[in-house]
């Protein structure tokens, strides 16, 4: 079963610094996913916190947090036939250095962290973010 969905990607701080933005639009497109909405922005530490907050527990948890925030993101609203999928297999595995050949993330990722791309991970996440981005 196929279903045109939306879902949305952000491309971390360290992509926006090294200007891969318009490259990693380009794997979307090239495989059939619209990018709807896009935009620039910088987000502060606390709005981080609140989007990641599912992490809350984690270890990583705070460094993250810093991270999102220490610069210009893109936040993006993705559509297409099964695009939640589909754009988590386009980024690879959450480490670059278990992401399989071609993917965002093995292509362009630095570490575990410095990892290029968010991607939500299921319908009803996708909703939730889209929402935090673009519905305020
Ligand atoms: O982004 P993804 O859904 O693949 O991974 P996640 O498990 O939801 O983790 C969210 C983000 O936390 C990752 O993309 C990494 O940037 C970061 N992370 C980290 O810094 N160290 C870890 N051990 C795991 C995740
Ligand atoms: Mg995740």
């Amino acid at each position: 079963m196929s279903s045109t969905e939306q879902t949305l990607s952000i491309i971390k701080p360290d992509a926006v610094e090294r200007n891969l933005v318009e490259k990693i639009k380009e794997i979307f497109k090239k495989n059939n996913l619209v990018i709807k909405d896009s935009k620039k922005i910088q987000i502060s530490k606390e709005e981080a916190a609140d989007f990641y907050k599912v992490h809350q527990s984690k270890p990583f948890y705070d460094q993250l947090c810093t991270y999102l925030s220490s610069g210009p993101i893109v936040v993006m609203i993705l559509q297409g036939e099964n695009a939640v999928i589909l754009n988590r297999e386009l980024m690879g595995a959450t480490n670059p250095k278990e992401a399989k050949e071609n993917t965002i993330r093995k292509l362009y990722g630095i570490s575990i962290d410095k990892n290029s791309v968010h991607g939500s991970d299921s319908n009803s996440n996708a909703k939730k973010e889209i929402d935090f981005f673009f519905k305020h």
